[in-house]
């Protein structure tokens, strides 16, 4: 098949989800001016670059009276926000943390999840995510919704990476081992993929590692 997408796709569903996957989870904590922990999952999230070491989330618009989500409004507000790798032991958490509940309300406590304090930013991590990546908030780029949602626009919020903890047990011979790590990952409606098979292929260019 072939659409525009001014024209509309003729399907039930959208199926423009289902054409970028998988979609790592960005499992993002940040906290509110009041010092209460936001807890919620992003799939339209990845790193940006490494130099310096960037990651983004966006957020389509949100309920409140600015149209912001809580992990976009938090992240401008205090500045700074936590990625949790989101893997397959923790799906059920990670999924109760996506429920739509008022902003002082603690998504992470809702789910049980025990928190853990970060290093040099605020937001505290998931204790038993293995990955943790601590960002300062750098710029929301703003993108004009087509009406589909309601009005508001969605914001790509990108942040620097501070500061990085990785389970002592993922490293193995100097290099990260994610065998056994089973991140899960966005594909399209309600289906999810999980990383478990690992391929080693050099690039042409490369020598010999
Ligand atoms: C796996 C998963 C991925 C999601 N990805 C996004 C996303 O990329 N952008 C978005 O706006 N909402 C996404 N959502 C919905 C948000 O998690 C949900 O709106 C949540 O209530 C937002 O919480 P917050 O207002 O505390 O930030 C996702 C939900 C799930 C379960």
């Amino acid at each position: 098949m072939f659409y525009e997408i001014d024209k509309g796709h003729g399907l039930p569903l959208d199926p423009f989800k289902c054409l970028v996957v998988p979609r790592p989870i960005g499992w993002i904590t940040t906290l509110n001016t009041k010092g209460i922990v936001n807890l919620a999952p992003y799939s339209y999230f990845n790193a940006v670059g490494d130099d310096p070491p960037t990651v983004m989330f966006s957020s389509s618009a949100g309920d409140g009276p600015d149209r912001r989500k809580d992990s976009w409004r938090n992240a401008e507000a205090i500045g700074e926000f936590v990625c949790n790798m989101a893997v397959w032991d923790l799906r059920e958490d990670m999924n109760k943390t996506s429920d739509i509940v008022p902003s002082d309300v603690d998504e992470a406590a809702l789910a049980g999840l025990e928190m853990v304090p970060s290093r040099l930013v605020k937001p505290p991590r998931v204790k038993r995510s293995p990955v943790h990546l601590e960002c300062r908030w750098l710029k929301t780029v703003m993108i004009r919704q087509r009406g589909d949602y309601g009005p508001g626009d969605n914001g790509v919020v990108i942040g620097q990476v501070v500061a990085v903890h990785i389970d002592d047990r993922l490293i193995k011979n100097g290099r990260v081992d994610l065998h056994g790590v089973r991140p899960i990952a966005r594909l399209g409606y309600a289906e999810y993929t999980v990383a478990d098979t690992i391929f080693r292929m050099i690039p042409p260019w490369a020598g010999p590692e």
